[in-house]
C-alpha cells in the first residue's frame, strides 16, 4: 500500500503528460514543461482566491472596462498578469492572447518563431469571485506557426482541432486541475500541503445521456422560439434538473462528471451568443470531445468553427452525446 500511496502521490502532472506520450521526446518535454508552468499559474491564482478577502486590493473592481465592454475585476487583471509572469523567461510560449487582452501579448526574448501559443480565460466567472464562490481558469495550447499578417494573428485564427492541449482550472472547495492533450481527460487535485497538482481521476469519462440542464432561464424571451420549445420540453419530461452556477468552468465540471447538456444560446439580438470561441468554448469542446461527449454551435462542431476574431463569440451546447443532439434536433426543428 506504502508504494502504491507514495507512487500515486508522484504523479505529479508534467510526469503524466509524459506518461501518457510514452516520450521523451522535445515535444513530449516541451508539452511535459508547459503544463508545469500551466500548473504554477494554478497555483498562484488559487493561493490568492483563498486568501482574497484578506489580501488589501485583491477584491474588487478596477474601474476599467474591458475589449469585451465587460468591468474587470482585480482578480481578472491579477489572475491575467500570472500566465504571462510564469512563461516568461520559459522558452515555451510565446504568444499569449487572453479576454482581458485586446491583442497579442508577446514574450519577445529568448522565444524563438514557432513555438507555443498560449490561449486562455485568466479568471472565468468573474462574477462569482467577490461572493467567495466557484471561478476557473481556461487554457488552450496551439503550435505557433508563422507570424502575424499585419498586426492580425491570422496564426491564432484557427479551428479548434489545432489544439495541441486544453483544459481548465476549477478554485472550488478544492482546487482541481483538468487536462487533456488529445490521449483521453485526466483531473488532478491541488495537495496544499505539498503545493503540488496529484492525479485524482484518470480517463474520465462523461456519460451518453445525464439529467442536468444548465442554462441561463432568466433569458428565456431573448432566445430564437426553438430554444424555448426545448426548455418547455425538459420542464415537461421526467428525469431532468436545472443546475446554473453562473461561472462555465463550475458548470461543465458538472455536466462532465454527471452528464447533461450546458447551454448559452444566441439571442435575435446577439446570434453569436456571448461566450468567446478562442478560449472558453473551443478549449472545452476538446475535452469534451475527449471524453466522449460534444460541444456544437447548434448548427456545426465548435471544434470546426474558424473565427475571423480573436474575440469572437459562439453559441455552445456541449455535453452528453444524446442531449446535445437533443437540443440540436429542436434548433434544426426535426422535432
Ligand atoms: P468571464 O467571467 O470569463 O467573463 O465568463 C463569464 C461567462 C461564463 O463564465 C458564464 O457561463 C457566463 O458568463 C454567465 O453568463 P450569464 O451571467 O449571462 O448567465
Ligand atoms: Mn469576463
Ligand atoms: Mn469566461
Ligand atoms: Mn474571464
Amino acid at each position: 500500500v506504502a508504494e502504491h500511496a507514495l507512487d500515486r502521490d508522484c504523479t505529479t502532472l508534467s510526469r503524466h503528460v509524459l506518461q501518457q506520450l510514452q516520450s521523451y521526446s522535445p515535444e513530449a518535454q516541451d508539452l511535459s514543461a508547459i503544463m508545469n508552468r500551466i500548473s504554477l499559474a494554478a497555483k498562484l491564482i488559487s493561493r490568492r482566491l483563498t486568501r482574497a478577502g484578506l489580501v488589501e486590493g485583491a477584491l474588487g473592481f478596477t474601474g476599467e472596462v474591458n475589449v469585451q465592454g465587460e468591468s474587470v475585476k482585480k482578480m481578472d487583471i491579477y489572475a491575467n498578469d500570472v500566465f504571462i509572469s510564469v512563461f516568461k523567461q520559459s522558452g515555451l510560449v510565446c504568444r499569449l492572447a487572453s479576454e482581458e487582452m485586446e491583442e497579442t501579448y508577446y514574450i519577445p526574448e529568448n522565444c524563438p518563431l514557432g513555438r507555443y501559443t498560449l490561449l486562455y480565460d485568466p479568471i472565468d466567472g468573474s462574477s462569482n469571485v467577490d461572493i467567495n464562490l466557484n471561478v476557473g481558469s481556461i487554457f488552450s495550447i496551439r503550435q505557433q506557426q508563422g507570424n502575424d499578417v499585419d498586426g492580425e494573428a491570422k496564426d491564432l485564427l484557427q479551428s479548434g482541432h489545432q489544439q495541441l492541449a486544453a483544459g481548465y482550472v476549477l478554485y472550488g472547495p478544492s482546487t482541481v486541475l483538468v487536462y487533456s492533450i488529445g490521449r483521453g481527460v485526466h483531473a488532478f487535485t491541488l495537495d496544499p500541503s505539498l503545493g503540488e497538482f496529484i492525479l485524482s481521476h484518470e480517463k474520465i469519462r462523461i456519460p451518453e445521456h445525464g439529467p442536468i440542464y444548465s442554462v441561463n432561464e432568466g433569458n428565456f424571451w431573448q432566445w430564437e422560439e426553438s430554444i424555448r420549445n426545448y426548455i418547455r420540453y425538459v420542464h415537461r419530461h421526467e428525469g431532468y434538473t436545472a443546475r446554473y452556477g453562473g461561472a462555465l468552468v463550475g458548470d461543465i465540471h458538472r455536466i462532465l462528471m454527471q452528464g447533461g447538456v450546458f447551454l448559452y444560446p444566441g439571442t435575435v439580438k446577439k446570434p453569436e451568443g456571448k461566450l468567446r470561441l478562442l478560449y472558453e468554448s473551443a478549449p472545452l469542446a476538446f475535452l469534451m470531445a475527449q471524453a466522449g461527449g460534444r460541444a456544437s454551435t447548434g448548427k456545426q462542431e465548435i471544434l470546426d468553427v474558424v473565427p475571423d476574431k480573436i474575440h469572437a463569440r459562439t453559441p455552445l451546447f456541449i455535453g452528453s452525446q444524446e442531449d446535445v443532439a437533443l437540443v440540436e434536433s429542436f434548433i434544426q426543428e426535426r422535432v
